[in-house]
């Protein structure tokens, strides 16, 4: 382990500063049933970071809770990724998990930013139009490339008439000043503490690149591949993808919790009867009424089902409900178990689009253009690039608003203190390599290689993983350079939430108190990790 500078010796020392934002604990607009006290306040932003005449500002909702050990070492900015989840949610609905993860000596804090939640809502529909727009998946038919490319140019017109008084001012590099504004307000040293995932590691890396010297401590787990990203390319990397879905299917014929495994016990065979089902709903869909709502099982619904059920472990075991169902003609179990998946919607579409594709450089009304991505994307997964990993860039190809800053830099940065990266082996969408290559544009940063399934490292939990990191917040230490964290909770695991505390405890030789801790973190994280998307 590489121990890096001593930024804590230094806050140590100086009490923290007051600061200068007006929090206050009237909350019930945030949430009126958390846990633990909530603290959170309005803080006014330019509007416009370009327009320097303008006094026109913003306010960004921020929340916090307090550290709950002393030391208080200083506050952490979380970033749920999206773009468009919630932080303002993400810290409300699990504080006591957020406390516990990052070691109880830092405070939490949130911030819906710009484009995200009331934050400058983005919206583009009149209420039942978005579903007009929703792309079908380009394995589905020959003519879907053509037909998404059309509702994709009908959308970007749509929200460009909606947003037109600030859809360009949503993008990635405002959010970053906004965050170094909120940093310097908090009266603490001047410096970022951060954790974001998914596209969070994107904001994580901007404002890395763009304040260099406000760089504290910044994990950037389950990495957007930043040159791709600004590039327009935005589909994220699928090449452990067929990875992901092979793991699926061995781990379910090895399970007594998958449904799947009454079909056949053998991995391949199950590959291919699922295969041969999806494959039939394309000619042959099943239309349904569920408690008076419409929805078809469609090719495009349920692969879309399996594709956002990879990210996420603790879905296998519905989502294999669902593939029995559906293999075995028996609707009744699709149906409740499509319930319990939540449809496997996306929350904040919109505010996705308005952030990325406002971001992105690829623009192009001739939709030949896309063809380099699509090929490059179907050589990365044969199960799902074509399908899976093209649909973001479509929209975002005729997308009419530009971000009024992008980050122009070299992606040479050296910053104040080095950047911690975690990748997962098998992240159906920001793999390990990506992880890698961001690295590679921060001097003296290192990546954790975290060995699990699905998207970040809050999928197929490590107890290693979570000190590593906890190391790194708390004490400046990096992960030595090759260092592999095994999972600690197995697929399709039935473990209790207890039967995972009781084996983490007994595979740790410290101390009893050091072992309540562990157990804290692991309770902690198995409650988070139901809430992250
Ligand atoms: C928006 O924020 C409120 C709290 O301020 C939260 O209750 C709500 O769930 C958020 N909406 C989304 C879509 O995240
Ligand atoms: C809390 O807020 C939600 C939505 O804002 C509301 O539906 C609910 O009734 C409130 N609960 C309490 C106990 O005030
Ligand atoms: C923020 O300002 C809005 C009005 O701009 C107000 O409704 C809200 O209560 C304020 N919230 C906080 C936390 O100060
Ligand atoms: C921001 O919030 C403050 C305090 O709640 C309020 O006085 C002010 O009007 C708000 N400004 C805007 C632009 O909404
Ligand atoms: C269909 O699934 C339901 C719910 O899982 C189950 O109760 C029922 O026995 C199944 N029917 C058949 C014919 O297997
Ligand atoms: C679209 O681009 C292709 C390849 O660059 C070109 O051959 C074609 O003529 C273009 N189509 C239109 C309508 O401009
Ligand atoms: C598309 O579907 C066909 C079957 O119709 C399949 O053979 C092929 O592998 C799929 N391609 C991709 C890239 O998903
Ligand atoms: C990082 O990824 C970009 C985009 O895919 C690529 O052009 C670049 O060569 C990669 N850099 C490194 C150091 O691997
Ligand atoms: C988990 O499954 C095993 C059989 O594979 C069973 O013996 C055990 O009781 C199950 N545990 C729970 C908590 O359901
Ligand atoms: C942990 O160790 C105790 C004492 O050796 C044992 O009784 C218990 O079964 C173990 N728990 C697990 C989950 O291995």
């Amino acid at each position: 382990m590489l121990l890096v500078s001593s930024l804590f010796l230094s806050l140590a020392a100086q009490t923290l500063a007051a600061g200068s934002i007006n929090w206050h604990t009237n909350c019930k607009s945030i949430s009126n049933v958390s846990s633990v006290p909530l603290n959170c306040a309005n803080f006014s932003v330019p509007l416009d970071y370009t327009d320097a005449k303008s006094k026109k500002t913003l306010n960004l909702t921020l929340v916090r809770i307090d550290a709950v050990k002393k030391p208080v070492k200083g506050s952490i900015l979380f970033n749920p990724g999206g773009p468009g989840d919630s932080a303002v949610r993400l810290v409300a609905d699990g504080p006591q998990e957020l406390l516990a993860f990052t070691g109880g000596h830092f405070n939490i804090i949130g911030f819906d930013s710009r484009g995200v939640n009331k934050t400058l809502p983005y919206a583009c529909f009149k209420p039942g139009q978005a579903d007009l727009f929703a792309p079908v998946l380009l394995n589905s038919s020959d003519t879907a490339l053509g037909q998404n490319f059309a509702n994709a140019e009908i959308q970007a017109s749509l929200c460009q008439e909606a947003t037109k008084d600030f859809g360009e001012l949503v993008g990635t590099a405002f959010v970053a000043r906004d965050m170094a504004r909120i940093v310097d307000a908090l009266g603490e040293d001047g410096l970022l503490r951060y954790w974001g995932f998914s596209y969070g590691t994107v904001l994580g890396a901007t404002f890395s690149a763009m304040f260099p010297n406000k760089v504290g401590r910044v994990v950037l787990d389950g990495n957007v591949n930043v040159h791709d990203y600004y590039a327009g390319q935005t589909a994220g990397n699928v090449e452990k993808l067929d990875d992901v879905v092979a793991g699926f299917y061995s781990g379910c014929v090895s399970s007594s919790r998958c449904a799947l495994a009454r079909t056949t016990q053998d991995a391949n065979n199950l590959a291919n009867i699922v295969e041969n089902t999806l494959e039939s709903l394309k000619f042959t869909p099943i239309p349904l009424v569920v408690k008076g709502t419409p929805l078809v099982l469609d090719y495009t619904t349920v692969k879309n089902l399996m594709f956002t059920s990879m990210y996420k472990i603790s879905e296998w075991s519905t989502l294999s409900q669902v593939l029995q169902g559906l293999v075995s003609g028996n609707i009744t179990e699709v149906v409740g178990a499509v319930a319990a998946l939540g449809g496997g919607g996306v929350p904040q579409i919109q505010s996705l689009f308005g952030i990325e594709c406002g971001d992105g450089a690829l623009r192009t009304d001739n939709v030949t253009d896309l063809e380099p991505l699509i090929a490059r994307l179907s050589e990365q997964s044969q199960w799902g690039g074509l399908d899976s990993g093209v649909t973001n860039a479509i929209e975002c190809a005729p997308w009419k608003q530009k971000a009024k800053e992008v980050y122009s830099g070299d992606w040479q940065v050296h910053t104040k203190n080095p950047l911690m990266l975690i990748g997962s082996e098998l992240d159906p969408v920001t793999p390990l390599s990506n992880a890698v290559n961001n690295s590679a544009s921060f001097s003296g940063s290192a990546v954790l290689n975290h060995n699990g399934y699905g998207h970040t490292s809050l999928s197929q939990l490590s107890l290693c993983t979570i000190k590593a990191v906890q190391a790194y917040l708390n004490d400046g230490v990096l992960p030595a350079a090759g260092t592999i964290c095994q999972p600690t909770v197995t697929l399709f695991s039935n473990q209790s939430q207890a039967q995972i505390l009781g084996l983490i405890a007994n595979s740790t030789t410290a101390a009893k108190d050091k072992r309540d801790e562990d157990h804290d973190i692991l309770a902690a994280v198995g409650r988070l990790r139901r809430r992250v998307i």
